[in-house]
């Protein structure tokens, strides 16, 4: 029967990638569709920086990312790219009498909806100001953020950094569940940074993704102080 794999361009707890190569091509040895999950983690493939992560995803036979994720367009902005255009389109398209069809193909022909707003506009817009190096710079951004989260978690005393941190994500423990829930809960209260806890292989996590355009440096230093903070209480 079909067969779909999915991987994962950037986990949501630890924002790692799957290793693509090797599991694009087990997976369609065995004649399986690969999907990738892309939703933030695809835009590696921006930077030069970051490349590296994604290696070999060209081979998959889809992608999903989200504009409204690493972008920051307005929501609901998903994209979803198929290699095989007739399978997209018979599983999408849809057809009525009424309806008028060019052979070159409807956009309507490509997504769930017949009706929907023109959510490509802000997409061109964002692509067409800040060009190719600024996509990279903005995805570079929030790496560069990241990492500096996590060099400022991992001195607060009593708190550990549980993944490697590759990419936007870092999850954090402070101690037992408890307490690590207790530093989740202050910084909800305190509200300089939107942290929100997690579980991640079985522990309580704090968990930072770095993912808007406008975040600071000194944002990242005002966020510390309030984990450093919360932490203390
Ligand atoms: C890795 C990943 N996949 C999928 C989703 C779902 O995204 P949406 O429904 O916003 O397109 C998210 C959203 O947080 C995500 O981080």
């Amino acid at each position: 029967r079909p067969t779909i794999v999915c991987l994962q361009a950037g986990n949501v707890h630890s924002g790692a990638f799957d290793p693509f190569v090797e599991t694009i091509a087990a997976a369609h040895d065995a004649g399986a569709w690969v999907h990738v999950d892309g939703a933030f983690g695809l835009f590696a493939a921006a930077s030069p920086a970051r490349r590296h992560l994604v290696e070999g995803v060209e081979a998959a036979d889809s992608w999903a990312t989200d504009a409204h994720k690493t972008l920051n367009v307005p929501y609901d902005c998903g994209l979803a790219i198929v290699r095989d255009r007739a399978a997209l389109r018979a599983a999408m398209g849809m057809h009525g009498d009424y309806l008028i069809f060019d052979a070159a193909g409807e956009p309507m022909d490509k997504v769930p909806e017949i009706s929907r707003r023109g959510r490509a506009l802000p997409v061109w817009a964002v692509l067409r100001s800040l060009g190719r190096d600024g996509v990279a710079a903005l995805v570079d951004g929030y790496c560069r953020h990241a990492r500096a989260f996590a060099d400022g978690i991992a001195a607060i005393e009593g708190a550990e950094v549980l993944n490697d941190v590759v990419f936007t994500q870092v999850c954090a423990s402070f101690g037992d569940d408890e307490a690590t829930r207790g530093v989740v809960d202050a910084m909800l209260d305190d509200g300089t940074a939107w942290t929100t806890g997690s579980r991640w292989r079985g522990r309580a996590v704090l968990r930072v993704s770095v993912s808007n355009w406008s975040t600071t440096a000194a944002d990242v230093d005002a966020s510390l102080d309030a984990l450093r903070r919360a932490a203390a209480r």
